[in-house]
């Protein structure tokens, strides 16, 4: 079960930062410190780009200020780190590891016995078990002995289920030169090399049914062997590379579908991690603002699995800008949270306003006062200073939202559950907020790069 009290040094210093400048919000206005307050963990992928450094500084700027776990796009797969026989190649996996703690993040390993991005080397040995079997330990044990203690969960097992039926996916070189016990002995290998690293079996479509036929039901009756077993599993983590729902005729996915496997797993005391999300659109469509909408309420759907179950801890986006993005290869477009000018997209506001406003169900409330937002009943908040001259406030009273200390801003308003419901732009300091039903809302103020949001009551 997840540990719903942040404990660790670094979080406690977050939530604590983030009360005593309450003053000036941007600081506080980003999905990391949300996600900190809820106790998960968000995350996006390092680009292989990154690594070579290719990216603009903004791309780091946004990765370490909205994210609080990380995952190398490529570069600690085996073709990565073991590119010739025993020679291991550490570089870019220590450069995202120093990267990590240099910004308090989160590191997870991926991924160590997979079919894919496996050098030519091992393929020749494989009519030889013997040599395989050794091939795969000392893998594990130099790849996750190298990184003990730093990398804080590993993909022990990636894509090891066919995805038409309830069987392993056969042209594996591991399945094929070991048989299906190399999960197993897997799993054993990397728990003896790094006692204290969460280890998960990863896979894609698991969004797609806990039945007997598909990907998830095998996997589950897998899961409760090796517990049985005592196999040092702890983790699955669902790939979650999906479409949207209005383009893709063969979708059979689901949030809810997810959260019941997160709910089977909770059972056998696993945990559930989303690991690798993204929602495209069919290359080549025409995507308007209503689609980018829809496909902020799916990114949220994933996320309040996250929130509301308490074995699932984690959710991760498969790359930070549609610019760098894997899914041309996929025949997908803008999967992602930000647009190709590293511009945060309707999905990032739903993300970011149903974080600020998730409550734990009340037998999980925090009493500790460092972690509880104290802004959301301040009637007038400061915009950060960077936002211009002085500061900004804003108060709402009935209908008209009210702004002071700047001419100009844009003004938003989410439902609950981070839905748009309103926009306009404020030139004299007020704005009526028309065409809104009764109920409780968030209201955002954009001046610039700075924000402020506020919770209000229409009555
Ligand atoms: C992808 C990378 O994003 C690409 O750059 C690479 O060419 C292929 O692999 N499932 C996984 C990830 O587990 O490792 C894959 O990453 C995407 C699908």
């Amino acid at each position: 079960m997840r540990n719903l009290f942040p404990v660790s040094g670094f979080m406690l210093s977050v939530a604590l930062i983030g009360a005593g400048i309450a003053s000036t919000f941007a600081a506080d206005e980003t999905l990391r410190s949300y996600a900190e307050k809820n106790d998960i963990y968000i995350g996006a992928i390092l680009n292989s780009q990154w690594f070579g450094g290719g990216l603009p500084a903004q791309y780091e700027q946004i990765h370490k200020t909205q994210f609080n776990i990380v995952v190398a796009e490529n570069e600690m797969k085996f073709d990565a780190t073991e590119p010739s026989e025993n020679r291991f190649n550490y570089n870019n996996g220590d450069k995202m590891v120093k990267y990590a703690k240099q910004n308090g993040m989160r590191v997870r390993g991926h991924a160590l016995a997979w079919h894919s991005q496996v050098p030519n080397w091992v393929n020749n040995y494989k009519n030889d078990k013997k040599k395989l079997l050794s091939v795969l330990k000392n893998h594990i044990n130099n790849v996750v002995g190298h990184w003990k203690g730093q990398v804080d969960e590993w993909d022990v097992v990636n894509e090891a289920i066919s995805n038409n039926e309830p069987m392993w996916r056969s042209y594996s070189v591991w399945y094929q030169g070991i048989g299906p016990e190399f999960i197993d002995s897997a799993f054993v290998w990397a728990h003896a090399a790094d006692p204290d690293a969460e280890l998960c079996y990863n896979d894609y479509n698991l969004e797609q049914g806990v039945n007997p036929k598909a990907k998830a039901g095998f996997l589950l009756e897998q899961v409760k062997r090796w517990v049985a077993n005592g196999i040092p599993i702890t983790c699955v983590g669902s790939q979650t590379h999906v479409e949207d729902t209005t383009t893709d005729k063969h979708f059979i996915g689901s949030p809810d579908s997810l959260r019941s496997l997160a709910r089977e797993l909770a059972k056998l005391n696993i945990k559930l991690k989303i690991t690798e999300l993204d929602i495209g659109f069919k290359s080549g469509i025409n995507v308007s603002k209503s689609d980018l909408e829809r496909q902020g309420q799916t990114f949220r759907q994933y996320l309040d699995i996250i929130l509301e179950e308490p074995n699932a801890d984690t959710y991760l986006i498969w790359g930070v800008s549609d610019k760098w993005s894997w899914l041309g290869g996929l025949n997908r477009q803008k999967g992602l949270i930000y647009d190709d000018n590293l511009k945060p997209k309707p999905a990032f506001d739903s993300l970011l306003v149903r974080l600020q406003n998730f409550e734990p169900p009340q037998d999980t409330i925090v009493t500790d006062t460092t972690s509880s937002d104290t802004t959301a009943q301040d009637s007038s908040i400061a915009i950060a200073q960077s936002a211009g001259p002085g500061s900004v406030t804003m108060h709402v009273a009935g209908r008209t939202l009210f702004i002071a200390g700047t001419q100009s801003a844009k003004v938003d308003v989410f439902d609950m559950r981070g839905r748009p419901v309103f926009s306009a732009r404020s030139e004299n300091g007020s704005v009526e907020l028309k065409g809104i039903p009764e109920g409780l809302y968030v209201v955002r103020v954009r001046n610039g790069s700075a924000s402020l949001t506020k919770r209000f009551a229409i009555k």
